[in-house]
């Protein structure tokens, strides 16, 4: 791949072009003048430019309130004087290269009444074809000046018959998909829990420029907002050629006193472009995220027993043992403590009691994490443990010390969340982030072997109110929510850069990419249930890599649906993420237990492939075909893991026969099915096919396993391994 040695380029007339391999920003950036956008999407050529640049239409680049903006602006602000009204010009544009080796062009911008600067800044990752951009915002005002909106990004797309992908979902629900045209109006993602943002929506879209998204053809455009608060992403079709997407931080109730030579940093929306479809999209994000954002990207996940659907509050120390017993014998890697370890004035034994108070119930494990993490040690095993400790229950010595740490509105009374008795500290409040920090700290620090932290996160702020800011800053309470939760976490990673963290909010509340450089990896849900799952981690996947998705497997019938599944379904659809199990062992069946232990001994020769391959998207189980297919190819495209899952059954019914993507054309591959059932290979078994053929044509599946009558089920699911040979 050839990688551009600047990431943009100025020529004489101004004309800013900030460019990836197969991308390009065109920008008008002529100091003294308006900041114009006129272009992005597939990369340009010389000769083009300045055609481009004249035949155009100009609009601006990041508009701002006050002075001819009848019809878009992206930022607000009542200056120092009261008004209202700002107007930006440009004033300088400057490179730089971080010390990442990233460069970032800053187009700089000044009022042309009052010392009030923004500065749109680009910074380019070429190997992954993303451009991030975000303001910097400041003033030499002689009082504070009151931003009142204050987007990170504004994206002028041309009008047409565009698409918005995005995620929707509910508790249980996560990562639903929703593709819809864009149609006059504005169309409005917002995200207002205060604490998580993944749970209801998401803060990345799509936009497909040729109709309906297709995974595999199309341009297509992909937003990410890289934060982990409150969001507001509107995308406006006025009367104008244009859909005007804005994304960024929402301003609601959220107006931010900027004082005087503070600058208000807004968190980066990362851009790319593809003519792949919405899976092309999503290719260029895993691998911006795997190598820019994400925590220790560069380390194959472990296979993991988690306790919570195991055994929930009932923990005990024989319990524990034995479960880190059939892990160790299945060959799981590391075993997680889930809730209940903890509290002894009010012990943990249900969502009432115990947050905030991070001592042993020694009534439940006499001996303490010392001994679990010995015993861990001789079987093999990781240890880890979960926390939440941004949270305290009413019936908690926190609380009763610190009743002023609580999010709560002056002069009322507390709004309790889970359990009817949780609470949620202040985390703009400096003490809080020392708090929580010595939380991490502590345990780390006493038992320093613990390899994972399962970190949640099960209430929103449902209050407006705190203690700790003064009475004209009460609006800051979101942003420094968010502000102090980083703090805490930079100092975490400083201290502990080694230890794995998983983000957990209620299930999939905190999947995004503001907070993925600390954590490892999120929990995508509480809902296990397999057949949802497809649907879950399809959506997930849009816009973060298997690596990042924790996926169990779970007991049947499914603790959240109720559905019954055979545990090769389970497995199936657990292993295209990152592999765990959610169950206590000891309720498994001797045959299941032996599949598993197959499966994970499988699983972990085809994780890096995984793990840190690309994915390509084949068949949507949202087309209603009754099919979904994906598939994962590492980068010389020598391996490959093909999954396929029937997503409904319809007997004698010709299913969509599903082609392959991602593989090199003239390489021969040959193809072995994982976790098989069925008392006869495949007709495909072992044979060896050209990437040309599997691409164009792709392999026949049938729909049914062929097992004995009492395995015969309506579920079905292939794993396939696919390996390039030499001759
Ligand atoms: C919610 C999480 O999503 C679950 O996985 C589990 O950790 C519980 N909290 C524990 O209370």
């Amino acid at each position: 791949m050839i990688i551009a040695a600047l990431a943009a380029t100025m020529t004489a007339s101004a004309q800013l072009h900030i460019s990836t391999p197969t991308t390009s920003l065109l920008l008008n950036a002529e100091p003294g003048e308006r900041f114009e956008y006129m272009y992005y999407g597939a990369a340009l050529a010389d000769t083009d430019i300045p055609a481009v640049a004249e035949s155009e239409k100009h609009v601006d680049a990041y508009p701002v309130y006050g002075m001819d903006t009848f019809n878009a602006y992206t930022l607000a602000a009542t200056h120092a004087d009261g008004s209202m009204a700002t107007d930006m010009r440009v004033d300088k544009v400057s490179e730089s290269t971080d010390k990442d080796g990233s460069k970032v062009t800053r187009v700089s911008l000044k009022d042309t009444l009052y010392p009030f600067y923004i500065d749109v800044c680009y910074r380019t990752w070429p190997a992954c074809d993303v451009i991030e951009t975000w303001t910097e915002i400041r003033h030499n005002e002689n009082k504070a000046v009151t931003l009142t909106e204050f987007p990170s990004a504004y994206l002028p797309v041309r009008r047409g018959n565009v698409w918005l992908s995005h995620i929707d979902g509910a508790w249980g629900n996560e990562g639903h998909l929703t593709h819809e045209p864009l149609t006059p109006g504005i169309k409005t993602i917002r995200n207002i829990d205060g604490a998580r943002n993944s749970q209801n929506a998401h803060s990345e879209i799509m936009l497909s420029l040729d109709g309906k998204p297709q995974e595999r053809t199309g341009r297509t455009i992909g937003a990410v907002l890289c934060y982990s608060g409150n969001y507001d992403i509107s995308i406006n079709t006025d009367a104008s050629a244009w859909h005007r997407l804005t994304a960024g931080i929402d301003a609601h109730n959220s107006a931010y006193r900027l004082a005087k030579g503070e600058t208000f940093l807004t968190p980066a929306v990362a851009l790319t472009y593809s003519e792949r479809g919405t899976s092309g999209v999503s290719r260029n994000i895993h691998r911006w995220g795997r190598d820019h954002r994400l925590q220790h990207a560069d380390r194959e996940r472990p296979v993991l027993l988690n306790s919570w659907e195991g055994i929930y509050f009932d923990v005990n120390e024989p319990v524990v043992n034995k479960m880190m017993t059939d892990i160790a014998d299945m060959g799981g890697e590391l075993f997680v403590l889930d809730d209940g370890w903890f509290g002894t004035k009010y012990p943990r034994n249900g969502d009432k009691w115990g947050l905030g108070d991070w001592e042993i119930d020694r009534a439940k494990l006499p001996n303490g994490i010392t001994d679990l993490l010995k015993s861990a040690e001789e079987k093999g095993l990781k240890f880890g443990i979960w926390i939440e400790p941004e949270m305290a229950n009413l019936y908690s010595e926190l609380y009763e010390k610190h009743p002023d740490w609580i999010i709560q509105a002056p002069g009322r009374d507390p709004v309790f969340g889970r359990g009817g008795t949780q609470l949620i500290l202040d985390l703009g409040n400096p003490a809080v982030q020392e708090h929580v920090f010595k939380v991490f700290d502590r345990l780390m620090t006493e038992y320093p072997a613990i390899g994972y932290i399962k970190w949640d996160a099960n209430m929103p702020i449902k209050n407006h109110g705190s203690h700790y800011q003064k009475a004209d800053a009460q609006s800051r309470l979101y942003i420094d929510y968010h502000h102090g939760f980083e703090k805490v976490c930079k100092r975490i990673r400083e201290k502990y850069p080694d230890v794995m963290v998983q983000a957990c909010a209620s299930g999939g509340g905190r999947a995004n990419w503001g907070i993925l450089p600390y954590f490892d990896e999120f929990w995508v849900s509480d809902n296990t249930d397999p057949l949802q799952r497809i649907y879950m981690q399809w959506g997930t996947s849009y816009f973060f890599p298997a690596i990042t998705q924790a996926a169990h497997i779970s007991a049947s019938p499914c603790h959240a649906t109720h559905r019954a599944t055979p545990i090769k379904y389970r497995v199936d659809v657990a292993m295209s993420g990152r592999l765990g199990i959610e169950l206590q062992p000891s309720q498994m069946t001797e045959a299941e237990r032996t599949f598993c232990k197959d499966a994970i001994a499988t699983y972990k020769a085809v994780r890096p492939t995984i793990q840190m391959g690309d994915q390509y998207r084949l068949h949507s189980p949202y087309d209603g075909d009754g099919v979904a297919a994906l598939m994962y190819v590492d980068e010389p495209r020598d391996h490959a893991v093909f999954f396929w899952y029937k997503t409904e059954d319809f007997h004698n019914h010709h299913y969509p026969r599903v082609t392959m993507d991602g593989l090199d054309p003239d390489k021969k591959y040959k193809i072995t099915e994982l976790n098989r059932i069925d008392k006869t290979p495949l007709s495909c078994e072992g044979k060896v096919y050209t990437g040309a053929w599997l691409m164009a044509n792709g392999l026949e599946l049938p729909y049914r396993h062929i097992v004995d009558t009492p395995m015969m089920s309506d579920y079905s699911s292939r794993v396939l391994r696919i390996d390039a040979i030499n001759n």
